[in-house]
């Protein structure tokens, strides 16, 4: 892979759901573009609702769009066969619990990727599931175990050797620690960076928090209704958002700034409804800043430093000192949704 080799990219891409009695269109995702380049890792942030697991699902291509298209590599992802697919992309999603297969030993579960491929011997397949499950943490004599017996931190750990055994060149992480207690989730978020190195990865990284997002990603994208308002380096976005809808996630974790002071945005008002998205800029029954031209005019992504922001009146503040070091890795963003509260329930310790 090429540094600044575009590796998967995602070309207005819409997806409707057909809601019934009464019937109606749920617009969950409306024109989202992104491209995820080689080695780094892309955060993708927003709230509960906004469209991002629709997003990376339509990226690993177990969703389809009703409109746009998917380039993995360059080739659109219709064109490559299901396991070509799993050779370049695979998954890691949030719930460790949900996503193994209780009836099946870990060691089979982690060797899927390689038997659905075929031509490796047994013996090759089990010294490679060996040799994943002791670079993830955990033991070679996990194999013989069943998901039951493990802890959530460590149905993670298998959750992620699974994915990496037959050496993909992307991952789509769709909250990949949110399920877990929160000792364990800086365990598992540190493994994700070191495999990262180890095996030239580039992630998309799905999440709730602003820690990660600080910590680990090399650049942030802004999710609401979806659409993608704000993309950038993550120092850039973090210590400069220059949408308001930004500035609105970031209010909750970042330090005021007294020279600029960040827009008092009620956070009570009702999130827009995606089955009736509001006419011009769908922020702007929520935005301070909003003017006549945003409740008619649908603002363009437009370019700034490395990125776009889509508004009409963006904030001028520049970026200024690096914000890892005032952010707690990990500090959520925002209240967890409900399917958050639901996984909560289920966690155990490692
Ligand atoms: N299969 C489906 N049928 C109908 N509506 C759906 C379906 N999947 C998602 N949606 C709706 O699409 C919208 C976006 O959902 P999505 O799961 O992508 O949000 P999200 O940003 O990942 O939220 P969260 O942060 O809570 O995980 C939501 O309103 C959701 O209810
Ligand atoms: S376009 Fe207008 S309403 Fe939308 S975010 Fe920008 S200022 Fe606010
Ligand atoms: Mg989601």
């Amino acid at each position: 892979m090429r540094k600044g080799q575009i590796v998967v990219e995602a070309s207005s891409l819409c997806r409707d759901f057909v809601l019934r009695r009464p019937t109606r269109i749920l617009r969950a995702v409306r024109g989202a573009s992104l491209r995820l380049y080689a080695g780094e890792t892309l955060a993708l942030v927003g709230e509960s609702g906004s469209g991002k697991s629709t997003l990376a699902r339509m990226m690993l291509g177990l969703l389809l769009p009703t409109r746009g298209d998917v380039y993995v590599f360059g080739e659109p992802i219709d064109k490559l066969s299901r396991l070509e697919r799993a050779r370049l992309v695979q998954p890691v999603f949030q719930d460790p619990y949900a996503s193994l297969n209780p009836k099946k030993r870990i060691g089979d579960i982690v060797a899927m990727p390689l038997t659905a491929r075929g031509g490796q011997t047994a013996a090759l397949v089990a010294q490679r599931v060996g040799d994943m499950l002791e670079r993830v943490g955990l033991g070679r004599d996990y194999a013989a175990r069943y998901p039951a017996e493990l802890s959530g931190g460590q149905r993670q750990r298998v959750a992620i050797a699974r994915a990496l055994i037959a050496e993909p060149k992307v991952v789509v992480c769709d909250e990949p620690t949110s399920a877990l207690d929160v000792s364990v989730q800086a365990q598992i978020l540190n493994l994700l960076q070191d495999l990262r190195e180890q095996q030239s990865l580039s992630y998309l990284l799905v999440t709730h928090n602003i820690g990660v997002v600080a910590h680990l990603a090399d650049r942030v994208a802004v999710m609401y209704l979806g659409r993608i308002v704000e993309e950038g380096p993550t120092q850039a976005v973090l210590s400069a958002p220059q949408h308001p809808y930004t500035e609105l996630l970031l209010s909750a974790v970042l330090p005021l700034d007294p020279d600029h002071p960040l827009p008092q945005i009620d956070e009570d008002a009702v999130p827009a409804s995606q089955v009736a998205p509001p006419s011009g800029c769908a922020f702007h029954p929520r935005c301070p800043r909003a003017s006549a031209r945003c409740q008619s005019e649908d603002p363009v992504a437009e370019l700034r430093d490395s990125g776009f922001v889509a508004c009409h009146h963006p904030s001028s503040k520049q970026p200024d000192e690096p914000l890892a070091s005032v952010i707690a890795f990990p500090h959520p963003l925002h209240q967890p949704s409900q399917a958050d509260a639901t996984a909560e329930a289920h966690k155990e310790n490692v």
